[in-house]
């Protein structure tokens, strides 16, 4: 992952989308349905997006599908996330990995059920050597446990010697994240009108620009995508730095 503050990247280069898919449960109950029977209709929002994101120029996407707070959610809306992650596996894993897509979980594995960390790493493992597009799944994911492991892992390391404490850099940190090696987002969307973070990519976002477009999750189609996109190409990111413009003015 690149350190911050960088140069920004060309206008044309492929990006890094993450996605908060909030509103399942709003969509499900303007309908006079269980809230848990918005996530279904998540996933088919879910399948969309993976098929149309290589042609809108995403080439990693990342995808916030149960948080380490979720946990405190009702057992039959939990059991029900966990049932639709392996089914999509289940059903989707050859298709994807005949795309050359590579699959990441990101997130603490401990305290997954058994059956779902066994399809997680099936997941993985499968499509280990594809890099066509890179999907990561962030799932019983919390980007403060994340950045808490990251720090244990340092200070283990430490006090094994295998590091120097002065060898602890961003790009030191960086890697020990469960998204190290991957590349920071360009851009985070958060559907549903929502404008807030929950604890998603809380490291990786310090230079990310944010979209909100305001639709519920299982209503986004490629249409919304491309306008985030759009809207994206319209910011000009400064990485801290001030735009040429005001430079030049002195
Ligand atoms: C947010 O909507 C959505 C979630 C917390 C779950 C998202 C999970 C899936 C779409 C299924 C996971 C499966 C795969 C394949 C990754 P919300 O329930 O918070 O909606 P609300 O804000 O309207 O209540």
């Amino acid at each position: 992952m690149a350190s911050a503050p960088t140069e920004p990247p060309a206008k044309d280069a492929p990006l890094h989308v993450a996605i908060v898919m909030d509103g399942n449960g709003r969509w499900a109950k303007r309908r006079g349905l269980p809230r848990k029977l918005g996530h279904p209709k998540g996933v088919e929002a879910i399948r969309r997006v993976v098929e149309a994101a290589p042609d809108l120029g995403v080439r990693w996407l990342t995808l916030y599908a149960f948080s380490t707070e979720n946990w405190g959610r009702p057992a039959g809306e939990v059991a029900e996330v966990m049932r639709l992650l392996k089914h999509y596996v289940n059903s989707d894993l050859e298709k994807l990995t005949r795309e050359g897509v590579k699959v990441r979980i990101l997130g603490r594995r401990e305290g997954l059920p058994p059956d779902v960390a066994e399809i997680v790493e099936r997941a993985e493992t499968r499509t280990a050597h594809n890099d066509k597009f890179f999907l990561q799944v962030a799932f019983n994911y919390g980007g403060r446990a994340d950045i808490v492991d990251a720090a244990r892992a340092l200070v283990a390391e430490a006090l094994a010697g295998k590091i120097d404490v002065n060898a602890i850099t961003d790009a030191a940190f960086e890697a020990r994240l469960s998204t190290g090696g991957l590349p920071s987002p360009d851009l985070v969307v958060r559907t549903s009108g929502e404008q807030r973070l929950s604890n998603f990519l809380l490291w990786e976002s310090a230079y990310s620009e944010f979209v909100f477009p305001d639709v519920l999750w299982p209503d986004f189609t490629p249409d919304h995508l491309q306008s985030a996109i759009d809207e994206f190409h319209r910011r000009e990111r400064r990485y801290g730095a001030v735009a040429d413009d005001v430079l030049a003015a002195g």
